[in-house]
């Protein structure tokens, strides 16, 4: 079961699960066909984490740091981009000292070194079962031959129309002649993305990371402005991590470490929460939203404060982690009365940002689970296309604090901790996470795009389905909520009632109706018949065996496809 924000892409994941690939070769096939038919999101020039457990048989490897879940092993490999090695942080302040916000997002300053291809194939490479030409073929096609554009792919293009046609290259890729947009069912192809597709799939990272894709990388950056160059292509390297595993309600939960501030603070707040009794105060009640407002601001303090590069800076993860700082935090809430955010820090922003970002979740017959989220951090990166390679590159060094104490583009406020510095990765949102029956069975995958919402929209996917009793669809769907510390305000979906509405108010909550959060395409392996998922859980007897998938219906193009056909 493959489930993602592109129908095609869902399919070629399927398609390898079918060929007897697991769960990493169809995440895989799947990421590099998001490259092709999601150009938003899906990427060859930005990066990414992925979390994936795997049936002992498979997942032993000596090299790669892993939590043991069941009768398996989990690991988790950061393959996010890195600041180029001439970096400095004055190149993006103005002469007044402020960030000069289209130096962080639009221009090839912007662009850390690219994670994506080292990272895929990595773990294609270690984990995989099927050769990486056979994992790379369809998304190969896809570009060579084209595929219909999708409606939301249709829409997105126009939106960004500004941004894609200022860069010649861009222009050439997405728009047909005389930059007129493609319209929903018109074939897009993508002959320069076939060709570097191709030279990853005949050679592995080095087809990316060296050879003619990496000279015309190169020679765009000294042509144009930008800092990567050779000697930081060829450093790049994919990490192996161990990935942070907690307990919620008994179930183990496996998620992605720093440079993710997703995994910790999902957890953190899962800890502060547990002893809540929201399953009493109910799903999207006025009680339940105050209680993970308030727990949220205070875990979005510490993640912006707190939390880096582990390369480069110490973190007070255990403390974080810990039962005896859950009860702290949680001594701090006031479960009647909002509390205004300038009382517990001083520094208001503008919250921003899109939600394009892409999660796959992957389910495979022996249970296996891969959670993956890719990125070029804003729609289509900074808009600007390699030149004859194909590819669109991202504006990751964005999530850096450019300048320690003022707002990046999703409006977070984060501290020196997360300065930008030659050869670090900066901090990100992307929470890719696994959770795990209480017996150590696999139970479900899920992750989401949405910048500094991303880790809220798992929060709620979680509880939604171990806590609320909702199924796995009507969790992924169910409206949701948001709240960072700053602004000071919850932002909610669609749907809250008027009287939940009513009564936060009257907590003291600001509220501002925002458009969808997140894409949280999520699946499930279903326990044998009549097996309990866990405490408080059962699922439907008639859902017995296999797995399911869904795919967020936030986003029209996405698609959660079966092994089965
Ligand atoms: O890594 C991060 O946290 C961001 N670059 C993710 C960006 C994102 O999700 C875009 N969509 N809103």
């Amino acid at each position: 079961m493959v489930a993602a924000q592109e129908a095609l892409a869902a399919g070629v994941g399927a398609s390898m699960l079918r060929k007897g690939g697991n769960a990493v070769d169809a995440a895989v096939a799947t990421c590099f066909a998001l490259a092709v038919t999601l150009p938003q999101a899906g990427n060859l020039g930005g990066g990414g984490f992925l979390v994936l457990w795997l049936p002992q048989a498979e997942a032993k490897h000596p090299l790669v740091p892993a939590v043991s879940i069941g009768r398996g092993q989990a690991v988790a490999l950061n393959f996010r981009e890195t600041a180029p090695l001439a970096v400095r942080p004055e190149l993006f302040l103005q002469a007044d000292g402020s960030v000069d916000r289209a130096k962080a997002t639009r221009s090839l300053l912007s662009t850390g070194v690219p994670g994506t291809v080292a990272g895929l194939t990595l773990a294609q490479a270690r984990y995989g079962r099927l050769p990486l030409k056979d994992v790379m073929a369809p998304a190969i096609q896809l570009a060579e031959r084209g595929f219909p554009v999708g409606v939301d792919l249709a829409a997105s293009l126009a939106s960004a129309a500004p941004l894609l046609k200022a860069d010649p290259s861009s222009r050439r890729q997405f728009f047909k002649a005389g930059g007129v947009p493609y319209r929903p069912g018109e074939i897009l192809r993508q002959g320069d993305l076939a060709r570097s597709l191709r030279r990853i799939a005949g050679q592995g990272a080095p087809g990316f990371y060296a050879g003619p894709v990496a000279r015309a990388l190169e020679g765009l950056m000294v042509q144009r402005g930008g800092l990567i160059r050779s000697a930081d292509l060829a450093a790049y390297r994919a990490r192996w991590q161990a990935p942070l595993h907690g307990r919620f309600r008994g179930y183990p939960v496996v998620t992605m470490p720093p440079p993710s501030g997703g995994g910790i603070t999902l957890l953190q707040l899962l800890n502060v929460l547990e002893p809540l009794k929201l399953d009493a105060t109910g799903a999207n009640s006025a009680a339940t939203i105050h209680r993970l407002v308030e727990a949220m601001n205070l875990a979005y303090r510490d993640r912006n404060r707190l939390l880096g590069d582990p390369d480069h800076v110490a973190m007070p993860l255990e403390q974080l982690q810990s039962q005896a700082y859950a009860t702290l935090q949680r001594s701090r809430l006031d479960l009647n009365r909002h509390r205004p955010a300038a009382q517990l820090e001083a520094d208001p922003t503008a919250l921003g940002g899109g939600s394009n970002t892409t999660h796959v979740s992957v389910a495979d017959r022996q249970g296996g689970l891969v959670a993956v989220t890719t990125t070029l951090n804003g729609a289509y990166g900074n808009g600007i296309s390699v030149p004859g390679a194909g590819f669109l590159l991202n504006n990751e060094l964005d999530d850096f604090s450019l300048k320690p104490g003022s707002a990046n583009g999703y409006g977070l406020v984060q501290g020196a901790v997360n300065a930008i510095a030659p050869g670090r990765r900066p901090l990100s949102s992307m929470t890719p996470t696994l959770v795990f029956r209480p017996s150590g069975e696999p139970l479900l995958a899920t992750g989401s795009p949405g910048g500094s919402r991303i880790i809220t929209t798992v929060l709620q996917v979680l509880l939604n389905r171990l806590v609320f009793g909702l199924n796995l669809a009507s969790s992924v769907a169910a409206p949701r909520i948001h709240s960072q510390l700053w602004p000071d305000q919850i932002s909610i979906e669609e749907g809250l009632s008027p009287d939940t509405r009513r009564l936060l108010e009257a907590m003291g909550h600001k509220l501002v109706t925002v458009p969808a959060m997140g894409s949280a395409n999520s699946v499930e392996v279903l326990p044998a018949k009549g097996v309990p998922v866990g405490p408080g859980v059962v699922s439907r007897p008639t859902l017995s065996g296999g797995s399911l998938g869904v795919a967020d219906p936030r986003r029209r193009d996405a698609a959660a496809v079966a092994e089965q056909p």
